[in-house]
């Protein structure tokens, strides 16, 4: 009647797709302890590591809990304590941890009687709450784990890609909040044929990179000719943070969803220290304190 979650930090984005692509860190991440209880609904009773709302409502693990038991016949409801080490407004889909977690948790409990498809359905309400938009790219891989694809919104519909064993995430998060919300505010909603050719031209070879295992073809697809420019001037020193990352071996480098972490791929963990090593000696110059994680993706 009880059961405790890891929930997953994720990279959304990868560079060439945005709010289509994601990926799970398997060593980075919130947990949650959740239990089964006679009361009706969701009661939150306990939050550490981050300062956020306790109330059912306010709260994205609460709302994506709630989308849960209006879709169950369950009479009961569920006690939810959440540990948080992933901070809120980092880049690495801190909502999507608490909101998955909540779903998956809750799923369990009650024998499993949703699909992963509809978990991620559920847990986009939490993401609505804390950004303003249903976006799939985060509670998809923490769900499904590994690269997930959202080929289409609606219908929803969501893709498990291969995770090729030797790919490493390296995350270094300076330490700025940037709302998802408002880093959204500032993008064009329309984009050029050239630019559109450019980033579906990456996609594509981005998910036939990770499928084939071709790390060079991986490599080359990690482009973003749409989103980066505009939002990368949020980031303190990104461009130096990225030509650190791309110097020391990394397959390539980009803003880690909405920002402002900053997220690299390489080949073999012991690449992937190098990078984080070269990101890190860029801050440690300008004196901007952060975060770094290396991590394993399937
Ligand atoms: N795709 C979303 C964005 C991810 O970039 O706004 C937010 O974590």
């Amino acid at each position: 009647n009880e059961i405790k979650v890891f929930c997953p930090a994720t990279i959304a984005n990868i560079s060439c797709g945005f709010d289509v692509l994601g990926v799970a860190l398997d060593n980075v991440g919130d947990e949650m302890v959740v239990k089964k209880t006679s009361k009706k609904g969701i009661t939150i009773t306990k939050i550490e590591g981050q300062n956020l709302p306790l109330e059912t409502h306010k709260n994205v693990a609460g709302v994506a809990g709630l989308a849960l038991l209006s879709a169950s016949d369950y009479e009961g409801g569920f006690e939810i304590e959440i540990y948080k080490k992933i901070k809120a407004g980092s880049g690495i889909g801190s909502s999507a941890a608490s909101s998955t977690g909540a779903v998956c948790a809750m799923n369990k409990l009650l024998g499993e009687p949703f699909s992963n498809l509809e978990l991620v359905q559920f847990a986009m309400k939490g993401e609505e709450l804390a950004s303003g938009v249903q976006h799939a790219d985060n509670v998809a891989p923490a769900i499904y784990g590994g690269f997930t694809l959202v080929r289409s919104y609606s219908p929803l519909d969501i893709i498990k890609i291969n995770t090729p064993k030797k790919l490493y995430a390296t995350v270094i998060h300076p330490q700025i909040e940037i709302k998802t919300s408002d880093s959204r505010k500032i993008l064009k909603t329309t984009i050029s044929l050239a630019d559109g050719i450019k980033q579906w031209g990456n996609v594509g070879g981005l998910i036939a990179g990770l499928y084939t295992e071709d790390y060079d073809l991986i490599s080359r697809s990690l482009e973003d000719h749409i989103i980066e420019p505009i939002r990368s001037i949020l980031i303190p020193a990104f461009d130096n943070v990225k030509s650190a990352s791309l110097n020391a071996g990394a397959l390539g480098c980009g803003i880690s969803g909405s920002g402002p972490s900053i997220y690299a791929l390489s080949k073999g963990k012991e690449t992937a220290e190098k990078v984080a090593q070269a990101m890190q000696n860029v801050y440690n110059k300008v004196g901007i304190p952060y975060d770094t994680h290396v991590s394993t993706v399937n």
